[in-house]
């Protein structure tokens, strides 16, 4: 690797994100598409009692419903891809997407603070690739790992991504459900005694937790859960002592939760009223949620919530009108349903609005 002069400008010389190589030019970095790291972000957010929303997606559409309804509720907003995702939307199409969408929320009369984030990177290559490719934020997710394979390899990215003023999300404790890089079938809490530990030897901007949250829309068994008078599943509250704890140990220090999605009863029965099968679907109460998104949680992450809005506008969509074949007569209703229950994860249940 060789060193090019670093910038004599006295600042920049200072700044380790200015000494580019001659490998850096492959590069794309996040500032050149106008996107933003999210350490600001979540230092606002920390103070001001609300949470960033972190948007999963992978077409257009749901870039469309995200950038208008952050645009709308004047919310700053983190673009979530995971790295299934991003194999699916191809990463030099998201680069240009990502970009695309700040111009797009500029032309809609409201620049907002947007972050391209890659949600459960699994190794060092797929972080410092995102990085390369105009990610301003990624996540490591180290938590399958025993301890201190965790803290080495979340330290790794650390200094990477660092180099080039990107922040970094780590993990600790294991969340139960799937997803495409990681599976558990269990929770595992995490330890509050080993939060400062991880966050001084790694050097994360922010920190992950397992509370109790879970991914996917099938989040526990019904065995695990109760019933509400008109026959609601009601899943185990969150462990809000852990988090006071966590907080305790890292006091202003930012917590991202995953597994936010509340699978919303109304948008479950229209996809089983339309020929779906969603079988005891469960999610995280939004009341619960919002108690944490005024706390030191400053991050939440929702994307089966998106994944059933769409799902039941196009199910019905297409039930109620059976000859229709042009996409963009069920994908403009399905994007129409995205943006309401964004607007409505930003307003009531995240407090993100008018913090752009
Ligand atoms: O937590 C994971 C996200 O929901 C991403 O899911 O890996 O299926 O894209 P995915
Ligand atoms: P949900 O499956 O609850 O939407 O969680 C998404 C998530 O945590 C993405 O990382
Ligand atoms: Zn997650």
């Amino acid at each position: 690797m060789v060193l090019r002069e670093p910038n004599i400008n006295k600042w920049c010389y200072n700044n380790a994100a200015e000494y580019r190589t001659i490998e850096d030019d492959t590069m794309t970095t996040y500032k050149e598409l106008g996107l933003v790291n999210s350490r600001g972000l979540f230092q606002k957010a920390v103070k001001g009692g609300y949470a960033i929303p972190a948007f999963n997606f992978n077409n257009l559409e749901q870039l469309q419903a995200i950038i208008g309804a952050c645009v709308e509720t004047k919310s700053p907003v983190i673009l979530q891809v995971s790295s299934g995702a991003r194999k699916y939307a191809n990463s030099t199409l998201l680069k240009h997407l990502a970009k695309g969408a700040v111009d797009y929320a500029k032309e809609l009369g409201f620049p907002i603070p947007i972050v391209l984030h890659l949600d459960h990177g699994d190794t060092f290559e797929l972080c410092k690739s995102c990085v390369e490719s105009g990610f301003s934020s990624v996540m490591i997710d180290g938590s399958h790992h025993p301890y201190d394979k965790n803290v080495e390899l979340t330290k790794q990215v650390v200094e990477y991504a660092h180099k080039y003023d990107v922040t970094v999300e780590g993990e600790l404790g294991v969340l139960a459900g799937i997803e495409d890089a990681v599976s558990s079938a269990v929770t595992h809490y995490t330890k509050p005694e080993e939060v400062e530990d991880f966050v001084k030897k790694t050097g994360v901007d922010s920190l992950a937790i397992s509370i109790g949250t879970s991914h996917g829309a099938n989040k526990f068994k019904p065995e695990q859960c109760t019933r509400s008078a008109d026959g609601v599943l009601l899943p185990p509250p969150l462990r809000f002592d852990i988090l006071e704890e966590v907080e305790k140990r890292i006091p202003g220090f930012p917590i991202v939760l995953h597994g936010a999605s509340s699978v919303p009863v109304e948008l479950v029965k229209i996809i089983n009223a339309n020929g779906g099968k969603m079988k005891d679907a469960v999610g995280i109460p939004e009341d619960q949620l919002r108690k944490a998104a005024k706390s030191a949680v400053c991050k939440v992450n929702i994307d089966s919530d998106g994944r059933i809005a769409m799902t039941a506008a196009v199910r019905k969509t297409l039930m109620e009108n059976p000859a229709e074949f042009d996409p963009r007569k069920y994908l403009g209703p399905a994007r129409d349903q995205l943006k309401e229950l964004y607007k409505h994860k930003i307003v009531n249940v995240l407090g993100s609005n008018d913090k752009a």
